[in-house]
């Protein structure tokens, strides 16, 4: 189509029902000023076009770079380089050729303010975050000249709108930043632009906003929702009709909480809310939060770093992380392992340290796979049944693998305690996971109201053991990680799937073993946990898995390659959307039941795990080696959860 042959009737005729003919032509004679055309403002530009807006004034003075392809209106190939402002102002003339545009290609200044504002009926703010001095001005500057002047700030995945009305609160009384320091100007314009700050609970590193470098994150999402939300308050300015929340009232839409916000601060940022907001939001930026689970401390540069560092993400029994690694060359190392047998009654064996150690080694498979080369693995000594020692070399694999399907999620495979969503599992995804434990294993599924009100009474009888006996009591005083959300050598209480009064009663009892004694004789101590950490979480899933070894297995190398298919299944599962939560206690005591392997001192407890081997036998359809065995469903993933070790404390030193 020809720009001759554009007419502004037709191109614009589908907005009418929600404005009325003679308000097109109101908005068409109108003349807006957009300063800043970065984030957000190119969308403004965009949107107010498409209402029919007819003239605008536009400040900017950068260009286009790469980082500005994740939001920006107009940040594409073909534009970078080229200034933010010819590209939109063509962008915008596309749409509407008839459009009268006056480009202020060096931005917005103290000197020609006036100019930029002259014959203007509303100033769109978008100038970058950072640029605290000049909004100050632009601002006063529309408050002097009667210029309604509205703001919508992009926050995680929300928008935050104030408008400032001629003859109302006006930007400096409300956000109280003249003769602050930047810092404190930066906190201030953050907190009253959006009081009711919707966007921090989702934050997941906090390492990516540093207000120092004027860096932050940003989502397209929001840039969008910005343009939408300043658009349909544009319309009403300008049209003056339907309410608009002015300052010191503001509205906080975030499409990620599902929550809309309307705030009220009388005295802006001097209201006594705002003052402890700040203070509270002053004390969080100076404590950091824990570092984001998959960020090393330093980034691995060569090669079997880059691997390790992917390996160090299995899942281990308690998060014990058995292994440590002995770099031997380029294309070697070796991973020494070191089984908890010595002290948790869960790994009396080694077998449970051995099946972990099998999801470390199918880690460094798919990461090896990633860097071109194959993981190769021979045990020292293969018929020793202790903590085997690995030699671990690296060839060029053929064909290559570009980017090995099961990668992403070696990192964020996590577990969750919580219950989750009832719904059963697709076909499709129960066939992708018996694909996935690969030849030699198969998988017994558990579902229907029946078989897990079956495998609930086994877990049930598992915890009865596990919460009584001094043997297990040990074990836990020592792998929980109290009153924190992220842990890298244990399991963070908050990830246990406890609510607050729960853990609060467990830590307490776990001080001494007489506290957990007397709480289970008189107050019946193990209740809580027991619906808790049992009861909920197994009738609360898709479905509960067994994976099964076609021919028992006796070696060591069994156990590993067992721990392979596991992760492979976990993997597999993270992928498919599916959250997992082991469920080993009654599968290792039954094992101890089996081969009757005195756990514990307590007769009566070496009985109950008889009764558990019979019942998961029962369940499993007769006798069969049960290698991992846990419960599935749909859902979010943990909030709080085991970190890792940095890779240095896992390297061994030589000698
Ligand atoms: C062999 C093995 C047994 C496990 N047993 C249980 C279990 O019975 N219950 C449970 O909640 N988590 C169990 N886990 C999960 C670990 O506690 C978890 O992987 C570890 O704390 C690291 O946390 P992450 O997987 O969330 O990274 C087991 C993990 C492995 C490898």
């Amino acid at each position: 189509m020809l720009a001759e042959d554009f007419d502004y009737g037709t191109a614009f005729s589908r907005t009418l029902g929600w404005i009325t003919e003679t308000e097109q032509k109101i908005l068409r004679a109108k003349r807006i000023a957009i300063a800043g055309l970065g984030g957000v403002g190119g969308s403004h530009l965009l949107t107010l076009t498409r209402l029919g807006i007819g003239n605008f004034k536009i400040a900017d003075l950068d260009i286009f770079e790469q980082e500005n392809f994740n939001r920006q209106a107009g940040a594409s190939i073909r534009h970078v380089g080229r200034d933010k402002i010819d590209v939109l102002a063509e962008l915008a003339l596309d749409i509407n050729p008839e459009l009268d545009v006056d480009k202020f290609s060096s931005g917005v200044t103290t000197e020609n303010l006036d100019t930029f504002l002259e014959g203007v009926d509303l100033y769109v703010d978008a100038l970058d975050f950072f640029a605290v001095e000049i909004r100050q001005a632009v601002f006063a500057a529309c408050a002097e000249k009667g210029i309604p002047a509205i703001t919508a700030a992009p926050l995680g995945m929300g928008v935050a709108f104030l408008a400032f009305l001629p003859g109302q609160m006006t930007f400096e009384e409300y956000f109280r930043l003249a003769d602050q320091a930047e810092d404190e100007q930066l906190l201030r314009f953050l907190l009253g632009l959006s009081p009711a700050m919707l966007q921090v609970k989702y934050l997941v590193d906090d390492t990516r906003l540093d207000l120092n470098a004027h860096k932050g994150p940003s989502t397209p999402m929001a840039c969008e929702l910005c343009a939408g939300m300043a658009g349909t308050h544009a319309l009403k300015i300008l049209l003056n009709r339907g309410e608009v929340p002015a300052a010191p009232r503001g509205l906080h839409f975030d499409a990620y909480r599902n929550k809309m916000a309307k705030t009220w601060r009388p005295m802006g940022n001097h209201n006594p809310i705002q003052r402890l907001g700040l203070t509270i939001v002053r004390k969080r930026l100076s404590t950091k939060l824990a570092a984001p689970p998959e960020k090393p401390a330093t980034m691995p540069v060569t090669v079997i770093d880059r691997i390790l560092d992917y390996a160090r993400w299995a899942p281990s029994g308690d998060n014990t992380q058995p292994w440590q690694f002995e770099l031997s060359s380029d294309a070697s190392f070796v991973i020494h392992t070191r089984d908890t047998r010595d002290w948790c009654v869960y790994d009396l064996a080694g077998r449970a340290s051995q099946t972990s150690v099998g999801t470390l080694m199918e880690n460094i498979t798919i990461a090896a796979q990633s860097e071109g080369l194959e993981a190769h693995f021979s045990l020292r000594d293969p018929i020793a049944d202790a903590e085997p020692v690995i030699d671990v070399s690296l060839t060029t694999l053929l064909p290559l693998v570009k980017e090995p399907p099961l990668l992403p999620y070696i990192k964020s495979r996590t577990v969750q305690r919580l219950p989750l969503s009832t719904r059963p599992l697709m076909t499709g995804h129960k066939q992708a996971l018996e694909e996935a434990v690969g030849p030699g294993y198969r998988l017994i599924w558990v579902e229907g109201r029946q078989r897990k009100w079956q495998i609930t009474r086994l877990l049930l009888r598992a915890a009865s053991i596990r919460l009584t006996i001094p043997e297990v009591y040990e074990v836990h005083k020592k792998i929980i990680h109290w009153d924190t959300q992220f842990s890298s050598d244990r399991i963070p209480d908050k990830a246990l799937g406890a609510d607050a009064p729960t853990l609060k009663m467990m830590k307490w009892a776990l001080q001494s073993w007489s506290r957990v004694k007397m709480l289970n004789r008189y107050f019946a101590g193990t209740v809580m946990p027991r619906i808790q950490l049992d009861l909920i979480p197994a009738l609360r899933c898709g479905a509960h898995f067994i994976i099964v070894a076609d021919s028992p297995r006796e070696k060591t190398i069994d156990y590993l390659e067992g721990g392979r298919a596991t992760q492979r299944f976990w993997l597999t599962a993270t992928k498919l959307g599916l959250q997992l939560q082991p469920e080993m206690t009654p599968l290792i005591f039954a094992t101890y039941a089996r081969e009757g392997r005195r756990f514990t001192d307590s007769n009566d407890k070496l009985a109950e795990a008889d009764t558990l081997r019979l019942a998961l036998d029962s369940l499993s359809g007769g006798e069969v080696d049960a290698v991992f065995m846990g419960r599935l469903g749909f859902g979010t993933s943990a909030s709080s959860r085991s970190l890792r070790k940095a890779l240095e404390q896992l390297k061994k030193v030589k000698g």
